[in-house]
């Protein structure tokens, strides 16, 4: 009998050992999921460029990864998001003989609500095979660009922050995202006028398209701010005017440092 109990706690400790790792463990395991924000120009891939650099350095197990990231279904619908007409015209190649298949009208327009479920898909394939693994795997994930992009752009930019539209985005983020929150979400803030010089986009154009263009980039930031109240811990809002140098070393490395223990 005696000899029994002693396998049972035996086994019953031989069996915690195994599966509840120590706190130490546990961190070292997980790795850290970094995302980057901001409207087109605003620095990300430069700074991300530099903190890649800067954890490999550190040795720490790094991957950058932008939407969709080499997933299938994900990179299909990226694919027609951004290239709907070539992509339509492809398949009615490819189908016109198919008696399953009805020839697409390659130039009607998506609707609205069509974008932001795309958007979400691609991204729930993304979660699934490109930041959970690597994560559980013990690989830090740097994401350019992530959830915020769509209630950014589809919610702020096209929307105008319509608390319906936020929150469905939000919901359905909630959904789709499971825990994978980024841990720090890095939102370089430059406005419209920085964001055109940068990408040699001026010209003297004051027209209606000119306008819309500024309105949509408005919203845009306006609702990266929002988003930035209501996730005070997760986002941390720079000045994305100042230099390249200066918000490397004052407003990104002192969270990732803080963040990996440097
Ligand atoms: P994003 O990936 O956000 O579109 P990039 O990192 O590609 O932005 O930067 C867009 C352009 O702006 C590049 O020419 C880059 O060299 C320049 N740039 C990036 N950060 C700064 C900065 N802090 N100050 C001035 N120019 C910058
Ligand atoms: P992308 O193909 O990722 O990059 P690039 O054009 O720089 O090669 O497209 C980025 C554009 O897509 C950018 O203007 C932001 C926009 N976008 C959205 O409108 N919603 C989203 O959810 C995401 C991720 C991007």
């Amino acid at each position: 009998m005696k000899h029994q109990m002693f396998l049972l706690i035996l086994a019953e400790s031989f069996i915690k050992e195994q599966l509840i790792p120590t706190p130490k463990e546990c961190k070292m395991k997980k790795g850290v999921f970094l995302s980057f924000e901001g409207i087109d120009g605003c620095g990300k891939t430069t700074q991300i460029m530099n903190l890649e650099d800067y954890l490999k350095k550190k040795d720490v197990p790094v991957i950058t990864a932008r939407e969709p990231g080499g997933t299938a279904l994900g990179g299909g619908i990226r694919r027609m998001l951004k290239y709907p007409e070539e992509t339509y015209k492809l398949l009615n190649e490819r189908y016109k003989n198919n008696k399953d298949f009805v020839l697409l009208p390659v130039e009607q327009l998506r609707t609205f609500e069509s974008e932001i479920f795309l958007f979400l898909a691609a991204r729930a394939e993304f979660v699934n095979y490109i930041v959970e693994p690597n994560l559980n795997k013990g690989v830090s994930v740097i994401a350019d660009r992530f959830a915020d992009s769509t209630r950014a752009y589809q919610g702020g930019g096209i929307a105008k922050s319509n608390p319906r539209i936020i929150e469905l985005i939000n919901k359905n983020h909630d959904f789709i995202l499971k825990r994978y929150w980024p841990d720090k979400t890095f939102f370089l803030d430059i406005n419209y006028e920085v964001s055109k010089h940068r990408l040699g986009l001026i010209n003297a154009g004051n027209d209606d398209f000119e306008k819309r263009k500024k309105d949509f980039f408005e919203g845009i930031i306006r609702e990266y701010h929002n988003i930035a109240k209501e996730n005070p811990k997760r986002v941390v809002v720079i000045n994305g005017t100042k230099s390249i140098d200066d918000i490397f070393n004052n407003d990104i490395l002192p969270y990732v440092n803080s963040i990996y223990g440097f």
